[in-house]
């Protein structure tokens, strides 16, 4: 069942025709299906329903707040990666002790924030980190719950942008100094529990094998790790799961969950997953009108209203996103680049894509947007970042209003006149 499709013609978003909320919101327009997410999040679910476990979507691939509760009225979890994301999730209404801290640079304040919100734990990504964790809560007289990341030198075979579980990348401690860390932490710092073990190998992983690879060596420092006496609960597997762009073909969650139900039997632990991509990526699209046409001799182009200020992906690391046209025609085709008005060359779409030849004033709707669309947009060129629609059925609602002109300047201050310093 997809909730993205045309009927007739007429390109539609569940029951509602994207034209009619463009008609209404203008565009560039992010477009979210909640029955989508809905549906994502009962799949991871169901995948585990046999075993104890924890959802925590990543909240950096889609942070709207109304995405976020969507997904906290499901009983999801939450990973954070910063105070900013805490703030986001609580403001959905997340309970706190099902929300895990990743990231590795958590601030000061960042680390007290969480700390005071009681988040069910931190995960750990240096000893520089674990000794700021237990210094602040020392001061807060609390016991900080923490995983460490091991970095499982694992390839996930994806973009190297978002590969993390090398020993190459920045992300997690090697398996065996993490050891020796879990060991200090329980003997030195006395303001943390260690509870959990975590990792998180990259995105948009398309095979099961690479999951499996950390897996087997995350479970021996597990075990190992119940050898010396700590009590881990938490097996914290990560995000990662790919989606279908254009011919990917991912593993559904349900063959990624019996491979880790296999690969976790009678360990004793209650599984963590971190999924943003797979549960918002295919659940919004982003429509764009059509400004100008132009053909050129070696190319044709495309000028649409979004660009790569609105989403970053194609520009960033060449991705692909299927492009359909809003109202559907059948009439003559062209190879076109849809590029958008940033004076950059690498400001585009989508590039030699084949696609009905449409006219200024189309709209267009760009696929699989949802996942780090938004969340990675800005305000480059001076340009008002996108307005958010959630449809529910024959419904919409605007659930971020179309950036203003006012908004773009807000919080900026000239200098006044007469401090300036004389040269
Ligand atoms: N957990 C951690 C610690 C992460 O770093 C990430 C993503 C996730 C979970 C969620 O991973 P997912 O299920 O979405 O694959 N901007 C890039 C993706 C960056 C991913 C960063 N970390 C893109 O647009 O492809």
């Amino acid at each position: 069942m997809h909730f993205f499709g045309y009927r007739g013609s007429n390109f539609y978003a569940e029951g509602v025709p994207v034209q009619k909320i463009i008609k209404e919101c203008g565009t560039p327009v992010y477009i979210y299906s909640s029955k989508t997410l809905k549906r994502h999040y009962e799949a991871y679910g169901a995948a585990f329903a046999k075993v104890p476990h924890l959802i925590c979507y990543s909240i950096k691939a889609n942070s709207n707040i109304a995405v976020l509760k969507t997904f906290a009225n499901e009983g999801s979890g939450f990973d954070i990666v910063s105070g900013g994301e805490l703030f986001r999730a609580l403001k959905a209404g997340a309970e706190p002790k099902k929300i895990v801290f990743s990231g590795v640079g958590k601030r000061d304040d960042e680390i007290e924030f969480a700390l005071k919100k009681g988040i069910l734990m931190f995960n750990v990504e240096s000893p520089e980190e674990l000794a700021a964790i237990n210094r602040i809560a020392r001061r807060l007289r609390k016991k900080a719950a923490i995983a460490i990341r091991v970095n499982p030198d694992v390839d996930p075979k994806t973009h190297p942008y978002i590969s993390t579980g090398l020993k190459k990348n920045k992300f997690g401690i090697e398996t065996a100094q993490a050891l020796k860390e879990y060991i200090n932490a329980k003997n030195n710092l006395r303001n943390l529990t260690p509870i959990g073990v975590d990792c998180h190998i990259g995105s948009q992983i398309t095979k099961i094998e690479p999951f499996i690879d950390a897996l087997a060596k995350t479970r021996e420092l597990l075990k190992t790790l119940r050898s010396e006496g700590i009590d881990i609960q938490y097996l914290d597997m990560g995000g990662g799961l790919g989606i279908t762009y254009d011919t990917e073909a991912p593993p559904h969650p349900s063959k990624y969950g019996e491979a880790v139900i296999d690969g976790t039997r009678g360990l004793g632990v209650t599984l963590i997953f971190e999924p943003g991509r797979s549960m918002v990526g295919n659940a919004g699209i982003l429509a764009t009108k059509v400004l100008y046409t132009k053909k050129g001799s070696e190319k044709n182009f495309i000028i649409v209203d979004a660009a790569m200020n609105d989403l970053a992906r194609p520009s960033l690391y060449g991705s692909y996103h299927a492009i359909k046209a809003v109202k559907e025609s059948h009439g003559e085709e062209i190879t076109a680049d849809v590029v958008g008005p940033i004076c950059e060359s690498g400001d585009f779409l989508a590039k030699d894509r084949i696609l009905p030849s449409v006219k200024s004033g189309d709209c267009l709707a760009v696929m699989s947007a949802g996942a780090y669309g938004f969340s990675m947009s800005s305000n480059y060129n001076a340009r008002p970042r996108a307005a958010e629609v959630m449809v529910d059925g024959r419904e919409f609602h605007v659930v971020r209003e179309r950036e203003s002109l006012a908004d773009l300047i807000r919080g900026e201050r000239l200098v006044p006149e007469g401090r300036r310093r004389r040269k």
